[in-house]
């Protein structure tokens, strides 16, 4: 396993499973409150150009909670880049301010770019639609609290497979383990196919699915669901077409039996029905909050204060 100290997160694929299992054990430790004090005197800076709720404001509690400091731009049109700076210059003028550059950006690769410009290590909150790794990361996490492992499961993801970065990061992740992948979705938004390929050339098994209803003959342990992600659609009628395709409510969690988990990276609009949060089946709030101790986990360690 590479240390991770001085590394920048940027992709899933440049991950080993031993990578995978050490941020899960670390973020173990860091949830059990066995590990504080770790970012005294580190500078963290967060450079949000596309919304965020969790992302941005779970890293940020996660630098304060690790004695850390944090600053950042939350909206883009009040920095510079509103004057016509470039992202690359914005990249090399705020790494001189900090120790780590956490990076969300609508246009993909611009976390690897924003790498190869700085030597402090940068983690991808969120590249268009290619990765999320950190999702993925506190994803793992909260499956391993859940089933106690992170092989041996049957995972459907539904929704938007084709534009949803959570889905890509996971789908490699869950890869790099011995699980079964069931991918529902509308045809048009099935995962990308250089996702497929990497699953086959990996022996992965999965199947594509459109219906939610033969899902619940599939014996699921996991349903993750997506939001259609309606801000990267070019023509806003193709979003009218599969807009609303699915909705898990208490009938669904029925059909798929009682001890399916069902997951969600959040924001829903309206694939989840609100009757659904208070059963036991709902993990998708847990999951948001372990955002924290995953993101102090993976800060931690990539500063070198945690080993
Ligand atoms: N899951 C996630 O990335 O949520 P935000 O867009 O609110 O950060």
């Amino acid at each position: 396993m590479a240390s991770f100290r001085g590394r920048s997160i940027v992709s899933i694929r440049d991950m080993s499973q031993d990578d995978l299992i050490k941020v899960v054990c670390t973020t173990e430790d860091v949830k059990r409150g066995d590990l504080t004090g770790f970012l005294n005197g580190k500078t963290v800076a967060t450079l949000f150009f596309e919304p965020s709720t969790r992302t941005r404001l779970s890293f940020e509690s996660a630098v304060l909670k690790s004695g850390g400091s944090v600053f950042g731009i939350a909206n883009p049109k009040a920095s510079s880049q509103s004057k016509g700076e470039s992202f690359a210059d914005s990249i090399r003028t705020v790494s001189g301010y900090c120790d780590v550059l956490v990076i969300r950006h609508p246009v993909e690769g611009a976390a690897r770019m924003a790498s190869e410009l700085t030597s402090i290590p940068v983690i991808n909150a969120g590249d268009g639609a290619n990765q999320h790794p950190t999702q993925t990361f506190l994803d793992l996490f909260t499956i391993k609290e859940s089933f106690g492992r992170l092989d041996n499961l049957k995972i459907g993801m539904m929704g938007d497979l084709k534009y949803g970065r959570t889905v890509h990061s996971l789908a490699n992740a869950l890869a790099m383990f011995s699980n079964e992948l069931v991918f529902i979705s509308p045809p048009s938004l099935q995962m990308p196919g250089h996702i497929l390929k990497e699953l086959d050339d990996g022996n992965i098994r999965y199947r594509n699915i459109a219906d939610l209803e033969e899902a619940g003959t599939l014996d699921l342990d996991i349903l993750y669901v997506t939001r259609i992600q309606k801000e990267r659609f070019g023509d806003p009628l193709e979003y009218k077409k599969v807009a609303g395709v699915y909705r898990v409510t208490q009938e669904t969690i029925d059909a798929l039996g009682k001890d399916i988990r069902v997951m969600h990276p959040l924001p829903r609009v309206d694939e989840i029905a609100e009757e659904v949060d208070t059963l036991p089946n709902a993990i998708y709030f847990t999951q948001a909050h372990n955002g924290i101790p995953t993101r102090q986990a993976l800060l931690g360690l990539v500063t070198g204060g945690l080993e």
